[in-house]
């Protein structure tokens, strides 16, 4: 069944196209499990429902918060979810993914402090508890576009890649350079610390830097070839930022588990297994991050955005129609992170991607959490459309089907154009008149433009 549109009335409808298609998804009778506190290590979350790490393209210029980031988190916080794992937060100037993306540094730290114990606020005010704010440190890599000029910083060539964004041998960073950065992780979790955060993320996923080493097989050197090497820098990074771990602050990782390339180009493959994950390597890393790097927590995610978008957030309209059902792609990511879970069971696992199930996503959630295929659900799109879906969940039982996100694709076109991003259709009037920005001037652009 190729590539469809939502359509479904009923969870029942739903489970028809899934079995068609010989993908069962799981599904609970009630969400009253999301309301369930969890525990991971000393960590506690009030419940089994965050909101995704979501850029906002919405920084100042010197990588500040603006009145549009402060906004949009505040809502997130009153929303009631657990946790808010903050966006992609750039470590070096080099390695931001546009000019607006926030970027946190010792001479604008002082903005951060504001901006988490305004957000803490907000929620303890609005629900009785603070969210859990986990900061996701980030490079950008091959995304790296400082100053909104492309700038790639890659691991190794990928020719399919580089159908998207053109890079050459010259952009291929040195083994100097990566090494630099593991006292970056550090520097941005003690940063993230004094902010006020809960937690710092050595991010390796969606392509970016980190998670481009996973891949990197054909590299020579430190940092390719063997898993040891391709997990250098990201092992190195979080023993960098554990060096700041205490009673109240952590240590967390967004991991890829996928990226929806046939080995040599991908990470969660094998030789030979073509475009079926192979979860070893995976599993070897979640459960090295637990038993040996001491993490209790992690959220575990697929693809890339920028060429494999389907597989890391399905949806109805989006830059290409993949060839592939939507639910398909649900299916995969929740099999997949269930089956690092099941590897893994010690390790605290949010899983991502709910939103292309709209107002099913909540059943669906509750489900996984049931089957024990994740232990809560980091909520995307859906937090843009509706930030208070959690509420709408722990208080009503159900999201509103009002509010749901539609998975129109526009929120990515505003970060492709790097402006301040959020629903265009739930919450119009803020970003109604960056839609129009970006309808102008794509007329502008040549018409093989990829953004
Ligand atoms: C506009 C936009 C910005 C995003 N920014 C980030 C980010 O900063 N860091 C990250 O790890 N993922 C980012 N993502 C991916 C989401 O966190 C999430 O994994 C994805 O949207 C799938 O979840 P969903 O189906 O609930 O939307 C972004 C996605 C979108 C649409």
């Amino acid at each position: 069944m190729p590539h469809e549109k939502f359509h479904y009335k009923t969870w029942a409808e739903v489970q028809a196209t899934a079995s068609a298609l010989g993908c069962a998804l799981p599904v609970a009778e009630d969400t009253s499990i999301l309301g369930q506190p969890l525990d991971a290590g000393n960590v506690h979350f009030a419940n089994r429902l965050g909101i995704a790490p979501m850029e906002g393209a919405d920084s100042t210029p010197d990588g500040r918060p603006s009145e549009y980031t402060v906004r949009r988190y505040v809502r997130e916080a009153e929303g009631g979810s657990a946790m808010i794992w903050f966006e992609a937060i750039s470590i070096v100037e080099e390695g931001r993914s546009s000019a607006t993306q926030l970027f946190l540094n010792r001479e604008n730290l002082d903005s951060y402090k504001q901006l988490v114990a305004q957000v803490k606020e907000a929620g303890l005010k609005a629900n009785g508890y603070a969210p859990y704010l986990v900061m996701q440190a980030n490079h950008s890599g091959r995304y790296s576009n400082p100053g909104n000029k492309p700038a790639p910083m890659i691991a190794y060539r990928h020719p399919e890649l580089e159908q998207y964004r053109a890079a050459d041998d010259s952009c291929i960073v040195s083994d100097d350079y990566l090494l630099s950065l593991e006292e970056k992780f550090g520097e941005a979790a003690s940063l993230a610390k004094e902010a006020g955060f809960d937690a710092v993320d050595i991010k390796s996923c969606h392509g970016y830097l980190l998670a481009e080493l996973t891949s990197a097989y054909n590299r020579p050197g430190l940092y390719g070839g063997r898993y040891e090497n391709r997990t250098r820098l990201l092992r190195n990074g979080i023993l960098a930022a554990k060096v700041y771990e205490d009673a109240s602050f952590a240590v967390t990782s967004r991991l890829g588990i996928y990226d929806g390339y046939a080995w040599p180009y991908g990470f969660g493959v094998s030789e030979g297994s073509g475009l079926e994950p192979d979860l070893t390597e995976p599993i070897r890393l979640v459960r090295e991050m637990y038993e040996d790097l001491g993490l209790r927590f992690v959220d575990l995610t697929m693809g890339n955005p920028y060429a494999t978008t389907h597989v890391t957030r399905p949806y109805d309209m989006g830059k290409y129609v993949p060839d592939e059902h939507p639910l398909l792609g649900i299916h995969r990511m929740i099999r997949g992170i269930g089956a690092v879970k099941q590897a893994v069971p010690e390790m605290v696992i949010w899983a991502s991607a709910p939103t292309y199930l709209r107002q099913f996503a909540d059943l669906y959630t509750a489900g996984a959490v049931e089957s024990g295929l994740c232990d809560g659900m980091l909520f995307g799109r859906m937090a843009f459309a509706d930030p208070t879906f959690a509420n709408e969940i722990l208080h009503d039982g159900r999201i509103d089907p009002r509010h749901v996100c539609l998975t129109c694709g526009k929120c990515g076109d505003l970060i492709r154009a790097h402006k301040p991003t959020g629903c265009v259709v739930r919450d119009p009037q803020t970003f109604i008149p960056f839609y129009r920005e970006f309808l102008e001037e794509k007329k502008n652009q040549p018409a093989n433009f990829r953004g």
